[in-house]
């Protein structure tokens, strides 16, 4: 979607940092969801829905085995669903996609109007749970360290919610982690890479067929997904970094509806190297190094970054090799100091790398990612059906392996709830949530859910693709 208005020149504004939550004594955090207006490109104003009021969300830090209850509070025009991507959590705070958070407007008296939600299927959820404008999420955190994030997930609407701000990260520390000397505090740098467009009044400008937000959809020709030709990190466009001359850990999470990235580092002609250290579920095995990050929507990749080889003022622009024009730009790191440096990368990393030996015998499954129709309304769909909340399309017992077989028809990132799995013949790529799928491609992962039972969705993380039906229900027993 093309912008309206003057856009800034790259590398002009800082590369803000989103305010920490960590929770208090007894393990809470407080948020509320609410309209604010920023300034997001210099000298306009942006009205977002936000976590706090802000874009991104506050970057909530928490420990591994310390569970955390997080009361969220509604106060946007429209119902919301929160989820934590990446948490091991239990179903009934997992942000199922019709367990609505009602707007605060709403929850007193006629909340029931929204209990005939019933989405792209035309279906009701006979099991919705309608809450109040205000509820608790509890999170047991019994999950290694790992960057996670969490945004709206509400059925048929994620796509224009996050757009609109509805994201922030989510970091889970833990003992072994922090005995590692990584980079740190001011060299630990969550990167939140959205794309978006603004619309002549400064709004982000967003396709979609009912700008109130009561039919769901977006305009024919981006079905295929919403793009934008502004590149945000941290909320800012093109923003620069100053740096010091040493190692940096990069928390990098690709945000956006439906864009694709591919990451590198160029100073000055010659290529800076990542090294990836963590993946979605958390630190790999052993450091790896790469040219290039590839990240589908709602990837994580952990990586260090060592600016120590480069004289002040020299500096390092990410780009990305997948985007034309302005998205081929990303942000800068401006090389300002020499710095001492303490920190470094083992070469052995996760305590308890994730066991590849599959059970003879394991169960399998398919799941056909492709287009489809209910014959009024173009779909995404997976084994041809779009989402239906009251139908299962798998029971799978607690705590045993099966292999699922991916198949595409074009780019699906695919993403399923719970517990993350490996990717087989991607030996690596350590647990991943989140998988890129190419353009006819057949993947096969091996999952194992052992945390909760209950029910869970997997779905396409393009958000539009999302948004018209590309999800499916399993559930765990
Ligand atoms: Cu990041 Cu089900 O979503
Ligand atoms: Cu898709």
């Amino acid at each position: 979607v093309p912008s309206r208005l003057p856009l800034p020149k790259p590398f002009s504004v800082p590369l803000p940092k989103a305010s920490v939550l960590r929770p208090d004594r007894a393990g809470r955090i407080l948020i509320t969801q609410r309209v604010a207006d920023l300034q997001i490109l210099p000298g306009v104003r942006t009205p977002v829905w936000g976590y706090d009021g802000t874009f991104p969300g506050p970057t909530i830090e928490t420990r591994s085995g310390s569970p955390v209850t997080i009361t969220h509070t509604n106060a946007l025009p429209v119902p919301t669903v929160t989820h934590l991507h990446g948490g091991h959590t239990p179903a009934d705070s997992d942000g199922w996609p019709t367990d609505l958070l009602l707007p605060q407007r709403m929850s007193d008296g006629n909340g029931g109007t929204h209990a005939g939600h019933t989405g792209m299927t035309g279906m009701a959820d006979p099991e919705a749970r309608l809450r109040t404008s205000t509820r608790e999420y509890r999170y047991p955190m019994d999950q290694p360290a790992a960057t996670l994030w969490y945004h709206d997930h509400r059925m048929d609407f994620t796509g224009p919610a996050v757009w609109r701000g509805l994201a922030g990260m989510h970091l889970v520390r833990d003992d072994h982690e922090d005995s590692l000397s990584l980079p740190r505090d001011e060299r630990e740098l969550p990167l939140l890479i959205a794309d978006r467009s603004f619309d002549a009044d400064g709004s982000f400008r967003y396709p979609s067929v009912d700008p109130t937000l009561q039919r769901p959809g977006v305009a024919d020709e981006w079905m295929s997904g919403v793009l934008g030709d502004v590149m945000l990190v941290n909320g800012a466009p093109w923003p620069v970094a100053e740096v010091d001359a040493a190692r940096y850990r990069l928390r990098i999470l690709n945000a956006g509806n439906a864009r694709r990235l591919s990451l590198t580092l160029d100073a000055d002609g010659t290529r800076l190297p990542f090294v990836q250290i963590g993946s979605d579920g958390g630190l790999l095995a052993a450091p790896r190094e790469r040219g290039e990050i590839t990240l589908a929507p709602g990837e994580r990749i952990d990586a260090v970054v060592d600016f120590a080889a480069l004289p002040p003022g020299r500096q390092v622009t990410m780009r990305n090799g997948i985007g034309g024009g302005g998205t081929a730009l990303v942000m800068r790191f401006a090389v300002a100091r020499r710095g001492r440096d303490d920190s470094r990368v083992p070469a052995r990393l996760a305590e308890r790398p994730p066991a590849r030996d599959i059970p003879a015998g394991a169960p399998r499954r398919n799941f056909l990612f492709a287009r489809g129709s209910d014959g009024r309304t173009a779909m995404w769909t997976i084994n041809g059906e779009p989402f239906r909340p009251q139908r299962a399309v798998a029971t799978i017992q607690r705590d045993r392996t099966e292999i699922w077989r991916l198949t595409s028809n074009v780019h699906h990132p695919v993403h399923v709830h719970l517990d993350p799995f490996l990717v087989l013949g991607r030996e690596d790529d350590g647990l991943k949530d989140t998988v890129d799928m190419l353009p006819g491609e057949t993947l096969e992962i091996a999952v194992r859910f052992s945390d909760y039972v209950g029910r869970y969705v997997l779905h396409c993380h393009n958000l539009e693709h999302e948004d018209m039906a590309m999800m499916a229900r399993f559930d765990v027993r």
